[in-house]
């Protein structure tokens, strides 16, 4: 948080985009905002330029600046495990008690996450669809657009079942397009979640609200003040569901810790009953838990690691570049962040040396497997997963998207013998591919994509 005002022109602008936006720069990334600063100024001079953005009238400009200072990773099905306990537990339990159940994505970016629920929800049927109200709502005006649009890359669908995709998209020229009828279930809103609107978090609004790898940029005294207007906004014992790395601890008393298989999510705590108290439904009696800390940071790699299986692949990117190592291990973790930063060329590259070294033949092969995968080029991904797993032969996720592949492909045979050996490897798959590789899916989760894969050879033979 920035204390005292700051004089510099780029202090200045860092202060003014943590107060409208919430987004943290510390000074050591204020380079990173110079030269968008640069940029955006160039025409009116950077003292005009922040005197306007500092004025109200300058909606276009903030609308500008948030499309390109926000990070919108996400994905289909991202954190499996708290939306299954979303549409088997949490939803299903309003059923009974409300026309309408209404559920928030706060910081829905490109409209993955809403939509997973919509599909989720389908395909679980514990929850009559026809009355269950899904709203996104972002920052980022072109985050809302292609959410409105609901056409998707391949790779926006990686974790999702192919039997699953091809129930539920069309594919089109332009990519991915999802079905009207699960589409039009989900309402887009651009919005600013630091902005004052009484209306729209009025108390009793929402069932559930899903503010999921938002908060991780906020300032602590902007996460306040954000769970005290979604606890006022949620109706009694309504949930709330974080980030994996995001916490209430120090930021709300509002709320109580749940615990759904490996997911954690929180429950809006009932005023002290003057009746009886009610009984929980049993399917809710879940274990609670009095305190939820993240572990602190390790140094290093190991705190890279951590980062990237946190999903914050910017701060992951930073604090490899402060290191010093060039070491295998350091060079495949900057692999996978060129990866997900799409930056192909560059993981090819970098894939293909260390796929000469003994320590990363196997997650480098594993790697350009995904890369051409994202080449489209499934033919070539497969020789490099039957790679991965000959280097390592006890490499689940090799085996997992080896008999993923060839399922696609119509050799099912093939695919079910690699599926079967990923669902005995997946027990003691290495920590270090399950947080390169794993996608966010813990060791069950991924074991469930197996399970539903190996359906799937069932229902092609
Ligand atoms: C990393 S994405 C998370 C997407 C999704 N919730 C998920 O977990 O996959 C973070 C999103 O939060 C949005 N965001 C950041 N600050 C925001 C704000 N002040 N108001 C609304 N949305 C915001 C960003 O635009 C971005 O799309």
């Amino acid at each position: 948080m920035i204390a005292t005002p700051p004089r510099t022109p780029v202090g200045r602008f860092a202060a003014l985009v943590e107060q409208r936006l919430g987004l943290h720069y510390d000074k050591a990334q204020w380079g990173e905002l110079e030269s968008l600063l640069a940029e955006r100024a160039a025409g009116s001079g950077v003292e005009r330029y922040l005197e306007q953005l500092a004025s109200t009238s300058s909606q276009a400009e903030w609308k500008a600046l948030a499309e390109r200072l926000t990070v919108g990773e996400t994905y289909f099905l991202r954190h499996p495990t708290q939306l299954e306990t979303l549409v088997e537990q949490v939803l299903p339990s309003f059923m009974r008690q409300t026309p309408n159940i209404r559920v928030l994505c706060a910081g829905c970016s490109t409209g993955e996450e809403p939509y997973s629920i919509a599909l989720l929800a389908r395909e679980r049927g514990r929850v009559d669809v026809s009355r269950l109200r899904i709203l996104g709502v972002d920052v980022n005006p072109r985050a809302i657009s292609h959410a409105r649009r609901a056409c998707y890359s391949p790779w926006s669908l990686r974790a999702m079942p192919l039997a699953m995709r091809e129930q539920w998209f069309q594919r089109t020229p332009e990519g991915f397009a999802l079905r009207p009828q699960v589409r039009d279930q989900v309402i887009f809103e651009e919005r600013n979640l630091l902005e004052e609107a009484p209306a729209f978090w009025a108390p009793g609004s929402f069932h559930a609200i899903l503010c999921r790898n938002v908060v991780l940029y906020f300032p602590p005294e902007v996460i306040r003040k954000i769970i005290a207007r979604m606890a006022q906004a949620l109706v009694p014992g309504g949930y709330l569901f974080l980030g994996p790395s995001e916490t209430l601890r120090g930021i709300s008393e509002d709320f109580e810790l749940l615990r759904g298989g490996d997911a954690f999510y929180y429950r809006l705590r009932q005023p002290a009953p003057s009746a009886a108290p009610q009984r929980t439904p049993s399917h809710l009696e879940l274990p609670v838990l009095s305190s939820h800390t993240p572990p602190p940071l390790p140094d290093g790699l190991e705190g890279v690691l951590h980062l990237l299986e946190a999903e914050r692949y910017t701060e992951a990117w930073g604090l490899l570049e402060s290191q010093t190592q060039v070491s295998p291990r350091a060079l495949l973790l900057r692999a996978v962040l060129h990866l997900h930063a799409g930056r192909l060329g560059q993981a090819e590259q970098l894939g293909r040396q260390l796929a000469t070294e003994s320590a990363t033949e196997a997650p480098a092969h594993y790697l350009l497997g995904l890369c051409l995968e994202q080449f489209g080029d499934e033919f070539g991904a497969r020789s490099r997963y039957a790679a991965a797993v000959r280097a390592d032969p006890t490499f689940a996720l090799g085996q997992l998207r080896a008999g993923t592949l060839a399922r696609r492909a119509g050799d099912v045979v093939d695919a079910r013998v690699s599926l079967r050996m990923a669902l005995s490897l997946l027990p003691q798959e290495k920590p270090l591919y399950l947080a390169l590789f794993g996608g966010g899916f813990g060791r069950h989760g991924l074991m469930q994509v197996v399970l539903q894969e190996l359906h799937a050879c069932t229902e092609v033979s």
